[in-house]
């Protein structure tokens, strides 16, 4: 859920369009060019009513309570680095993770956790019920972390992404407690 106050050195928050330029160079380094969302395709996510897009940011002086008490969201990084971003679509009571991905610098660091556990809360907190995605069935990174985030395998598409590459289609179900959990700090 979004709680700047937990990370020191790290913060997480809803994105703005301020931000679609740094969110392109992680996609354009996240993904081969072939699958790469246009710039277009991310500034629909950060301006639909039924998208919720998060970025976790890395700075310098994210360190206490205090802080986070003191300023506004995101006001008390500086030097801030945007080092990944996820986007959910949430259609009460589905919601639909569609898109995560984090600098291939700053991996294994729990990052695509706290994006995946912001992004529930937010679609909880709106109402959803479960979460669903669908996933390359080779990308075996995205489906251990999904896996960690609490999702679990429904069905495979055969085809999905083109011939001879499937999808897995897995979901969280149980959003409800998330919804008590982040009451009163998703925003
Ligand atoms: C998939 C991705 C978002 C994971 O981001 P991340 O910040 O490294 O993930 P986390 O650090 O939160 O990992 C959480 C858990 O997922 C699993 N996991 C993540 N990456 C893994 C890998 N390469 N191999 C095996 N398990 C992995 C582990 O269980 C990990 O916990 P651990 O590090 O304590 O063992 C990242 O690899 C990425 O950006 N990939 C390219 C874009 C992409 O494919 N996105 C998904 C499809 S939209």
């Amino acid at each position: 859920m979004i709680n700047n106050d937990v990370l020191v050195g790290r913060t997480v928050r809803r994105a703005t369009l301020a931000d679609l330029e740094s969110i392109m160079e992680l996609e354009r380094a996240g993904f081969d060019p072939a699958e790469q969302w246009a710039a277009a395709a991310w500034t629909a996510e950060l301006t639909g009513d039924d998208r919720r897009v998060v970025v976790a940011e890395t700075g310098d002086q994210v360190a206490s309570d205090q802080m986070a008490d003191d300023h506004e969201l995101g006001d008390q990084v500086t030097d801030a680095r945007i080092v990944g971003v996820i986007t959910v679509q949430v259609l009460v009571p589905e919601s639909d993770l569609l898109r995560v991905v984090v600098a291939a610098d700053q991996r294994r660091r729990g990052i695509a956790g706290e994006l995946i556990d912001a992004a529930v809360g937010l679609a909880a907190a709106d109402g959803a019920r479960w979460m669903m995605l669908e996933v390359r069935y080779d990308n075996d990174a995205a489906i251990a972390c999904y896996g960690r985030a609490g999702f679990e395998q429904l069905t495979t598409r055969d085809d999905y992404y083109g011939p001879g590459s499937h999808a897995l289609i897995m979901k969280r179900y149980e959003l409800a407690a998330e919804a008590a959990r982040g009451a009163g700090q998703a925003s």
